[in-house]
Formats: C-alpha cells, structure tokens, sequence
C-alpha cells in the first residue's frame, strides 16, 4: 500500500502557488451563494500566488498541511486584532481544499495553531466565521469554541454577519 507522510510545517515561499490554488476552491466552495459574487471574486482575485509568496517573505505565522506531492490546506494566525476582546491569538483563515474536506485535517491545523500561539505566549484564541458558513460553525462548536461576539462584516454594499468563537 502507498504509504504516505503528512506532515504539518510552516510555509515556504515555494508553496505560494499551491496556497493560493487551496485557497481559491476553498474560498468557492464555502462562499458561493454567501458572499456576493463579484466581491467573492475580487477577494480570490487579490489572493494570487503573489500575496502569498510577500505574505510568507514577511515571516507571516503560516502552517501547511503537505502530502508531499500536494497541500491540502492552509492556516494562518497571530495576534488578536479586536482589542476588546481579551484573547490573546487569533486564527485568521483555515481552509482545506474541498476533496481534503471531513477527514479529521482541520482539527490537526487547530491544534497545531493553538500549540504554535500557546508555545508564543498566547494561551487563548479568537476566530471568525461567517453566521451562514453553517459547516464552519459546527466544526468551532465541535472543537469546543464558545460564541463570545456578533459583528457585521461588509462585502461591497452588503452586510453579512459573522461570529467570533473564543478558546480559552
Ligand atoms: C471547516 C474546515 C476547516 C473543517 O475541517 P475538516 O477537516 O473538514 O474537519 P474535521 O474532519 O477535522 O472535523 C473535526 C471535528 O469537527 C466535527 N465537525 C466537522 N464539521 C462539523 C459540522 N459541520 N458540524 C458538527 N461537527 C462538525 C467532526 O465531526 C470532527 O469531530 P471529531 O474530531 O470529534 O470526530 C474545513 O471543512 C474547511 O476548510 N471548510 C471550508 C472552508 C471554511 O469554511 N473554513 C472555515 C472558515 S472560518
């Protein structure tokens, strides 16, 4: 049997064209129908292997799930950007490609993240997710994440509501 090794790691700038490939069938596949789609686009538009590559070039706190041959997902993290909230890290964006999807890899990109921020001095964690992205929300519930805030987020001229889930 093909014996395969996954490995969790920080971002190359090799992979810059990889991340940007997960990101744009994750971002389709979560979002069609949520977001409005032109604002969809422009948003994948933006994310090119070139945001990617200056996002790892400036040492951006960025994990990739690898298969060796493929990268299946992506997360990056840091510190929390909502000042009144009193987590100390935050995960930006966590995403797998679809057919990586359900397979047990978004709950190893958390716990990576989380014992990344933890080991950096950052204990708890906020992250955000859109009200209607429903699989999303079961996955932060199922992982143990308490709503803690409700905030309108803006795409072109339309508002959507998305909730923070904190990790203590
Ligand atoms: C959301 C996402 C990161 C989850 O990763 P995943 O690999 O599909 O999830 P896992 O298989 O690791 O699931 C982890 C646990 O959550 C549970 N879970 C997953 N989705 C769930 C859901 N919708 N409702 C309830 N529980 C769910 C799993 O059953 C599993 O439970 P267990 O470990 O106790 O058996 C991934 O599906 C994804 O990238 N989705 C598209 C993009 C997206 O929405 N990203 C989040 C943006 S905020």
């Amino acid at each position: 049997m093909d014996q395969k090794v996954i490995t969790i790691r920080q971002a190359r700038r090799v992979d810059a064209e990889s991340i940007a490939a997960v990101h744009d069938a994750a971002w389709r596949g979560a979002y069609r129908g949520l977001i409005p789609g032109c604002e969809l686009e422009r948003m994948i538009a933006r994310r090119g292997p070139r945001w990617w590559d200056a996002a790892i070039a400036r040492g951006s706190r960025l994990l990739v799930l690898d298969f060796g041959d493929a990268i299946g997902g992506y997360a990056s993290y840091g510190r929390n950007r909502v000042s009144s909230l009193p987590h100390r890290g935050e995960l930006f964006e966590l995403y797998l490609a679809p057919h990586f999807q359900g397979l047990g890899f978004g709950r190893k990109l958390f716990e990576a993240v989380r014992a990344d921020l933890v080991e950096n001095g950052y204990p708890s964690l906020l992250v955000w997710a859109l009200a209607d992205n429903q699989p999303a929300l079961g996955f932060y519930e199922r992982l143990g994440g308490k709503r803690v805030r409700c905030a309108p987020e803006q795409f072109g001229r339309e508002s959507r509501e998305r909730i923070a889930f904190g990790f203590e």
